[in-house]
């Protein structure tokens, strides 16, 4: 493997329901390198803290350390995890930078896992901008909230969760907002990013682009 100039990353940023976790699976499978969903992390505390009966308007009195040692795989596994409650709640806790700088290490901590000729696939809404600013490549993975919200409302569907389109859209819309303004470490489009707007793509269509300019830096890694 050639050496990297940078970390061997690839970040894939972007707002709920844009398509970011399938694809960034999708490529961490197609190229055999590790696939991370950063978002499980907040979702695991948002359980957690629901678990010990955290008092969620005294958030800053919790020692994050303690919280965030209670991660394990059998926690990150829970069905539950997936339940939009649980992503709103993530939102919430996500906002709190002590908790972020915990999960900072975490995050850092995966790279000494991969082997030398693999990459880790993370997906998150700061994976390019904060916890791996020297990615090797990054991507912001975006769509309309129409689309996003049917997109979410069907996959909800499938899994006998029934909500109205409305309410989902509503919802998304409360996330993106926090998860755009918070102070800390807020989503938003790294300045050395790739932008794409998944709106009027399929997930193939999706895939494939990434896969262009990912095989485009190898060749170019390897020339
Ligand atoms: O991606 P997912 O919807 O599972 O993330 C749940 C929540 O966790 C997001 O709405 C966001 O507030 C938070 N999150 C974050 N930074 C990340 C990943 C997720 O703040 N890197």
């Amino acid at each position: 493997m050639f050496a990297h100039p940078t970390v061997p990353v690839i970040a894939i940023d972007g707002p709920s329901a844009s398509g970011k976790g399938t694809v960034a699976r999708r490529i961490a499978d197609e190229y055999g390198w590790v696939y991370f969903d950063s978002g499980l992390l907040y979702r695991a505390v948002g359980m957690i803290i629901l678990t010990n009966q955290v008092d969620l308007s005294h958030l800053d009195r919790v020692n994050w350390a303690t919280i965030v040692a209670q991660l394990n795989p059998v926690v990150m596994a829970h069905p539950d995890l997936k339940l939009e409650s649980v992503g709103q709640l993530a939102s919430r806790v996500a906002a709190v930078e002590a908790l972020r700088t915990q999960l900072m290490y975490f995050q850092c901590n995966l790279l000494s896992k991969l082997s030398s000729d693999q990459f880790l696939v993370m997906d998150g809404r700061d994976i390019g901008t904060v916890i791996f600013p020297d990615a090797w490549l990054k991507f912001y993975i975006t769509a309309s909230v129409g689309v996003r919200a049917q997109r979410r409302h069907s996959e909800m569907k499938k899994r006998g969760v029934h909500h109205t389109l409305e309410e989902v859209a509503k919802d998304l819309e409360a996330r993106d907002f926090r998860d755009l303004s918070r102070q800390s470490a807020p989503l938003k489009l790294a300045h050395d990013a790739l932008l794409i707007d998944t709106s009027h793509l399929t997930a193939q269509e999706v895939f494939q682009r990434l896969c262009y300019f990912i095989d485009a830096k190898l060749k170019k890694a390897f020339a």
